[in-house]
Parts: C-alpha cells; structure tokens; sequence
C-alpha cells in the first residue's frame, strides 16, 4: 500500500462528522454548541473533554490531548495515521485509489461475511424459542420460565433457541445461500468425524449471543436445559471476529446506564447478568466465567473508573476475583466488592431475595483493600509469623499498583496495623516488592514495538526454560543479568520468583512455582513451558545466543536513547548539551563496535 493522496485524506475527514464518530465511543453531553464527555485517555469525574462540530476537532483540557478525526481515531484504537485514516475511509466508504490489495479487501469481506452469518443465526434461534412448535421449544420455553427469565428480557438480549437436531441451522442458513465454509468459519457447524458432511454445533440448547459494543453478534454460548446431559455450556470458538476476554457480556446494552451512573457492575455469568437487569439493574456486565482482562478493562474505562465486582461467592469466583483485582488498579479503576451469602450468585440472590436487597450489596460494597486482606486472612491465619508473612505478600503487590501516595501510605499504615507488625519493617518488604514490580509495570506501559516484541520473548523464554530444565543455568543467568534485562512481564515475574526461590535454597518446583502465582496469565506460560519437549540440541550454544542477543539489544536500546535525548536537547535550544550527548554517543559507537 502506498502513500495515501492528500485530496483523499482532506475527502475522507470531510465526510466524517467527528460528532457522530466519537459518540461511537463514547456518550457525549450537548452544551450549547459543542459536546462534553468524560475523557476517554485519562482518568477523570468531571468531564473536561471537549467536541466542536463547527471547527470539527476535539479538546482534553484535562491532559491536553485534542486534534480531529484522524487524532481520535488513532488514539482510540491506538492506530498509525495511515491505518486510521483507512479505518474512517471505510466507515465513510471512500476508496483509496491503489489500495485495494486482493488481500485486503478479502479479508476484509469474511469479517463482514462472518459478522452478517452471525446475526442471521441469531435471528434463527430468536425465533424458533419465542414460537417453535415443536416440545423441544417449548420444553425451551418452561425452562426459562422455571428461571424466571420473562419475555422482554428475551427480546432485549436476544435470546434464543437451537433445535434439537443435527442440522436445523445448517439447512436454514443453506437456504440463505450461506456456504459451509462459511458457516465453519463463523464457528456454527462441525465437521463430521467421517470427513463427509458438517453438523451445527449448538443443538437443544438456549442461546445467548454475545454482541460487541455496536451490537454486532460476534459469539453464541449455549447452555443445556437442565435435563440434558453433556457440558452445561458451550460456546463458539475463536473466529476471525471473536476472541476471548475481548468483550462483555451485555455491554452493549449496560453503557449508557454506566456512563450516567457512573458505575459499572460486574458479574460473571450471563444469567447473573440478565436476571438484575430485568429487574432494573441497568448498569451490569458479566465476563463470562474468567478474570477480567486488559481488553475489557479498557473498553468499561470509557464509560467509568467506578467498579463494583460481583463474582459467585464460592472458590472458582473467588479466585477469579482475586485474578482480576490488580489488573483493575493497575488499569486505573477504582474497585469495591460486593458479598452475597456463600454458595450464592446474583441470579439466585436477586430471585430469592429482591432487588432491593441486590441494590443494597452493591452500595454496601466495601473496599478492595478490605475484601482482599479478608481473603488472605481466612486463606493463611494470622496466628504465625508465615501467616503473616504470606498475607503481606499478597497485600504488598496490591498496595503497590495504587498510583496515588497518600493511598498507598494509608493502606501500609493499615496493613501494619492489622498484621501486628512495626511499620518500618512492613515498609522494607514494599521496597523489595516495588522494585520487582516497578520494572514490570513500566514495561507493560511502553510496550515495544510489536515485531521486536516477538523476537526478545522467544529469547527471554528460551532462558526462562533453561532454567525451569536445568538448576545449573539459574546462577548463570543471574550472574550475566539482572531482572531488569527481561522485557516480557510476565517472563520477569516468573523469573523474580525462580531468583528468589534460588537465593533463599529453595527447591526449584515447577508445581511449587506454577501454584505460586495467582495470575493465570503467568501460571499458564509456565505450564505451556514445562509441558514442551526438553530443548533439543547444545544448551550451552542456546545459552550463549541468547545472552548475546539480549546484550545487542540493550545496547541498541542505550543507542537510541542517547539519539533520543540529543533530539530534545535540540528542540529546547540546549546546544551545550547537545555536544555533551554527541560526544557521549561517538564514545559509545566506538567502544559496541557500532
Ligand atoms: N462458563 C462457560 N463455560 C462453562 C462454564 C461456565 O462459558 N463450561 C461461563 C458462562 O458464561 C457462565 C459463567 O461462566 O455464565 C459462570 O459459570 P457458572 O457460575 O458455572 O454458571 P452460571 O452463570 O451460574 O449458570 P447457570 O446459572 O445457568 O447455572
Ligand atoms: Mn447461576
């Protein structure tokens, strides 16, 4: 793809209403002539982010950050300039010319293709449940009503029913002039194990689709009726459009009763959160059975930093609660926990119970801080110097991710206190922690660069599982870097950990190790680690490489940094420093051999 012609860039933003393209995003308040908005790229209460039609551009006056529709878009999707001003070119359906590459455009065309089958088996399904003669429906029908999930709430989340046989969806979608393939592709039929013939995936199950934030249906999970045997759900697989931990459900229709709320509720099953928002409960969202990621933070952040977590109140919610916790500080949120009473979820504590005593949990939801020193508490006892020691190290990394200082100092303070143990020693064992965790943190902030990304992981794991393999590697390893030198976070943490576990003569367990870890994101690199086949080949020569290879790229990095700050010691007009970096940079080409 080449150079995108100005007269078609200047064509593309003037058919865009920037208006209309940031309300996608985000809801917008009219004042007078222009819209204003919580600030999407920073963490703010009252609004100070600006949109004006008449000049067609957008102002933070909170961070700064403004420019048009090409700015926002970059922004927001976190695009080149390029890639956004495509992005709006599609939307406004202008074509670049000499853009098009086969390629492109094809993919392009399944996303769609794929997005268009989905919503056409959604409809499907939508209508055999609501009017289906047959017993498997309406068998549907009492089950839902033996669940207290009333009509309207099937009509607003769309639910549905796929009948009880082998190809009701198939036949339906081939009459719609579908392709097989395409109907695999969107993860809505199998292959026969024969190798002849498909058969659709979901069958005698009530269907919730899972849409995207424009309410485009991008998944299905399905549940059995309660009589049937098998998994009590299943879902569609990765597609081209659907990846997992990318979307909430009922997101869609919960943003704007967030955004006025300023609040967010979030549950983990579709059902706890279908049931609250029939009774009134706007504000609510499930993540679907696993902690909450990166992706869905984000998208919730636009709308508000207010979180109140809702998770089944036994230990698959507890654990998954406690996985999402430090993502959501760290992300910026600000997080309080809701409690039901043990074994509940909010779908029966709404029923049994009543709203309004569901209304009340939410409000009496208490701090993060609190509901997370609980756990520990119950988890490790407090009786025993160890028990101690344990819950702080599961406070620690927490009380850390907090960005602001008073917080942090008020919840050690805190801490001490409740542990028994003098403040001072508390505060040395947050330095260690910090200093583990600063590096980490910082590095997921600025990500590299994607293709180098690739790269330094393949290398920094190669080390990571040297190590796990052989004890022998890890004082090596130690020796020739430090913690800092790994960029991967989550290949620092597992390595902090293997340091640790090293220096206090602990044995190196790779079931010790994966337990240690609450975060499934490391746990699971771990296992993928320790369940390859053994390094093939010379260790040593692997060992060499990747030590060399993680030094080139430091002192790439160093080389870059020095060029970095001589470019801004140019633009403040500081030319004395200017030499000083120039000559620092001569020396160091010199001596790297660059
Ligand atoms: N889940 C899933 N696949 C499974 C089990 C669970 O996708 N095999 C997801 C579903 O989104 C489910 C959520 O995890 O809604 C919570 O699981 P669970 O608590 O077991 O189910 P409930 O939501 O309570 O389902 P129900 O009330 O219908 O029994
Ligand atoms: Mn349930």
């Amino acid at each position: 793809m080449g150079l995108i012609p100005e007269e078609i860039i200047a064509q593309i933003i003037d058919r865009c209403d920037i208006v209309e393209t940031i309300s996608s995003y985000i809801p917008l308040k009219r004042m007078g002539r222009s819209f204003k908005a919580a600030c999407p790229f920073h963490h703010e209460k009252t609004p100070s982010f600006i949109v004006n039609p008449d000049k067609q551009i957008f102002h933070c006056f909170g961070c700064g950050v403004g420019g048009n529709v090409v700015n926002f878009v970059m922004k927001q999707e976190r695009m080149e300039f390029p890639e956004a001003v495509r992005f709006l070119a599609q939307k406004v359906n202008v074509s670049i010319p000499g853009d098009e590459t086969p390629q492109a455009h094809h993919a392009n065309n399944i996303r769609q293709a794929i997005l268009r089958v989905n919503a056409l088996a959604a409809g499907f399904f939508h209508k055999i449940l609501l009017a289906d003669k047959s017993a498997a429906a309406k068998n549907a029908r009492e089950y839902l009503k033996s669940r207290a999930i009333d009509l309207d709430a099937v009509r607003v989340f769309q639910l549905g029913f796929a009948p009880n046989q082998w190809d009701a969806l198939l036949t339906h979608l081939k009459q719609e002039g579908i392709s097989l393939r395409l109907m695999e592709k969107a993860g809505l039929i199998i292959p026969r194990e024969s190798g002849q013939g498909y058969y659709d995936r979901f069958r005698n199950r009530i269907v919730f689709p899972i849409f995207d934030t424009r309410a485009h249906c991008r998944a299905f999970g399905a549940r059995a009726l309660e009589s049937a045997e098998g998994a009590k759900y299943l879902n569609s697989p990765e597609t081209i459009i659907y990846t997992k931990g990318h979307h909430l459900y009922g997101f869609h229709l919960a943003k704007q009763a967030i955004a006025a709320e300023d609040c967010v509720v979030i549950v983990e099953g579709y059902v706890d959160c279908l049931i609250p928002y029939q009774a009134g409960v706007r504000n609510i969202v499930a993540s679907l059975g696993t902690a909450l990621t990166v992706d869905q933070i984000r998208l919730l952040r636009r709308y508000t930093p207010h979180v109140v977590m809702l998770f089944d109140m036994d230990p698959a919610g507890e654990a998954a609660m406690m996985r999402s916790l430090d993502t959501l500080i760290e992300e910026g949120m600000e997080v309080r926990v809701a409690a039901l009473e043990d074994g509940e979820d909010p779908d029966s504590f709404v029923r049994r119970r009543g709203v309004d005593d569901f209304r009340g949990r939410i409000a009496g939801a208490r701090a993060l801080f609190d509901y997370k020193l609980d756990v520990l508490t119950r988890r490790h006892g407090m009786q025993t110097a160890d028990g101690k020691a344990q819950i702080a190290a599961g406070m620690l990394p927490t009380i850390y991710r907090f960005t602001n200082e008073l917080i942090k100092a008020e919840y050690l303070k805190r801490l001490a206190r409740a542990l028994e143990v003098p403040e001072d020693a508390l505060a040395r064992e947050y330095q260690k922690v910090g200093q583990a965790l600063s590096a980490a943190i910082l590095s997921r902030i600025h990500e590299p660069a994607a293709v180098n990304e690739a790269r330094v992981r393949a290398v920094e794991r190669g080390l990571l599982k040297l190590m796990i393999e052989q004890e022998k590697w890890i004082p090596k390893i130690r020796q020739e870097l430090t913690l800092e030198d790994f960029q991967d976070t989550k290949i620092r943490m597992a390595i902090t950990r293997i340091f640790d576990f090293f220096e206090h003569g602990k044995k190196i367990d790779t079931v010790n190790l994966i337990n240690s870890f609450e975060d499934a994101a490391v746990s699971q690199m771990l296992s993928s680690i320790v369940t390859e086949e053994e390094v093939a080949g010379d260790r040593e020569k692997m060992y060499q490489d990747y030590i060399n290879r993680i030094k080139h790229d430091q002192m790439k990095t160093r080389k870059q940094k020095i060029l970095q700050q001589i470019q801004e010691a140019e633009s403040a007009g500081n030319f004395a420093r200017v030499s000083e970096l120039s000559q620092q940079f001569n020396q160091f080409i010199k001596h790297e051999g660059f």
